[in-house]
């Protein structure tokens, strides 16, 4: 298979920054086909480490990049960003990221919204406050301001107008002041040549680009948990994070998609609300929490964190079609004496193989765990599958059985080199 899909198999924050840096040496182009600037990739490269959250992962290996028609963009964010990322040597052109002209606008306004909501909620959702969900909300709503309107002021003036007016009254139920039009106009038209620069028809691109027989590699953002229509929802991002969305998010057609890798932690975290049901309150969550560094990329909050839950990984092994896995954060668990793998849920005295639709249902699901021995020697940095101990080895095997897929690459730090691969994703 030609192309590689990275998808996030729990509530994301399960490592595919660092797969997907270390995948990207193989591939000719990465491409972002969703979410935006709420997602946070590490990227740890020797002493140097690089945080993105909008911009795909390949171009700190100076690969092509794209980020897709999926994908809104909050177009301040994108100058910020880039120019951070150069500040630390890494040159981001218009030869090496290309924005789809389609791609949505993320406006002050849709931030300005998600955070009053927040503020304001009896039942939050958690969100990064980063106006993801509305500025989705103006796009399928048929309002949202695209990338190519930049360069037409005539349109981009309708469409500020048929904004505010949607906008007026929910500011106003929310307290928020009247946005000022005018302003908005004139900061996007300060930005946009800059902004221009990058913008071509990405499907274009991307078709002539497998055409001519390179590699893609799809770079997921989140987790499919956080699908919105897969996902624990409400608490839910507001895209479709599962691989599917990688055709529709870039234009590359249905086929596109090659290996599905799904990301999976050793164990099971979720920043923000909603329901979790391996989520651990004592000891064994904080030592999860602290030795894992489980602190939001984005916004800083510590995350939840739990035994690994094999029922919720196998249903997003049948979600995105998940071919392979990679394995992250084995090290975290050396150390503990016993682990726990969630196998399915009891609900009403009901035993049940995967995660109900209903809230109140995935809130009352008590987790049937099964126990395996833990080892005490560190796993850290291991680079070969012969270092690892065999009580180790057979938690690894234990997880590939339960969730139905093999595991095809196992990380064992944050360090790119710190990889085993079992299987070549590009070449299986
Ligand atoms: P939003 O995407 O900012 O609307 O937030 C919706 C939900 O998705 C919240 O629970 C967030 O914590 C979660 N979320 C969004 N992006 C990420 C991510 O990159 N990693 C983990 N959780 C995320």
């Amino acid at each position: 298979m030609a192309n590689v899909t990275v998808i996030g198999a729990q509530w994301g924050d399960e490592g595919k920054g660092k797969l997907v840096d270390w995948l990207s040496n193989r591939a000719d182009v990465v491409v972002r086909f969703q979410g935006g600037h709420n997602a946070g990739h590490t990227l740890v490269v020797g002493n140097q480490t690089y945080k993105l959250s909008l911009l795909p992962s390949g171009v700190v290996q100076g690969k092509l990049s794209v980020i897709g028609n999926g994908v809104v963009v909050d177009p301040w964010h994108l100058l910020d960003e880039i120019e951070r990322i150069g500040a630390q040597g890494v040159s981001v052109t218009p030869d090496l990221l290309i924005l789809a002209d389609n791609a949505c606008l993320i406006l002050p306004l849709h931030k300005d919204l998600d955070q009053a909501r927040e503020a304001a909620a009896a039942n939050k959702i958690g969100t990064t406050g980063r106006g993801i969900g509305p500025a989705y909300e103006d796009k399928v709503g048929r309002r949202a301001i695209r990338v190519a309107d930049l360069a037409d002021r005539a349109a981009l003036e309708a469409k500020i107008d048929r904004l505010l007016a949607h906008h007026a009254p929910l500011r106003r139920g929310l307290g928020l002041p009247e946005a000022d039009g005018e302003a908005l106009l004139a900061r996007l038209e300060a930005i946009a040549p800059k902004v221009l620069a990058y913008a071509q028809p990405a499907w274009l691109k991307l078709n002539e680009v497998a055409k001519a027989g390179r590699r893609v590699l799809f770079e997921g953002a989140q987790g499919a948990l956080l699908d919105v229509d897969h996902g624990t929802y409400p608490y839910v991002t507001s895209s479709n994070t599962v691989a599917g969305q990688a055709a529709a998010g870039s234009g590359l057609g249905a086929k596109a998609t090659g290996y599905v890798l799904g990301i999976v932690k050793a164990y099971t975290t979720r920043v923000g609300e909603g329901p979790f049901p391996t989520e651990l309150t004592d000891e064994v969550g904080q030592h999860l929490g602290t030795v894992g560094r489980e602190f939001g990329t984005v916004t800083g909050r510590a995350r939840r964190c739990g035994w690994f839950d094999a029922a919720l990984v196998r249903q997003s092994v049948a979600l995105n079609g998940i071919v392979g896995v990679a394995l992250t954060k084995l090290d975290v668990l050396d150390g503990l004496a016993t682990l726990k793998i969630c196998t399915g849920y009891r609900l009403d005295g009901r035993e049940l193989s995967y995660l109900p639709a209903g809230l109140k249902a995935q809130g009352e699901l008590t987790p049937v765990y099964e126990e395996m021995e833990g080892w005490s020697e560190s796993t850290h940095g291991a680079r070969s599958w012969r270092d690892l101990p065999a009580a180790a080895v057979k938690y690894v095997r234990r997880v590939e059985e339960l969730i139905g897929a093999p595991v095809a690459l196992l990380s064992t730090s944050p360090q790119r080199d710190d990889t085993i691969m079992m299987r070549d994703p590009f070449q299986d």
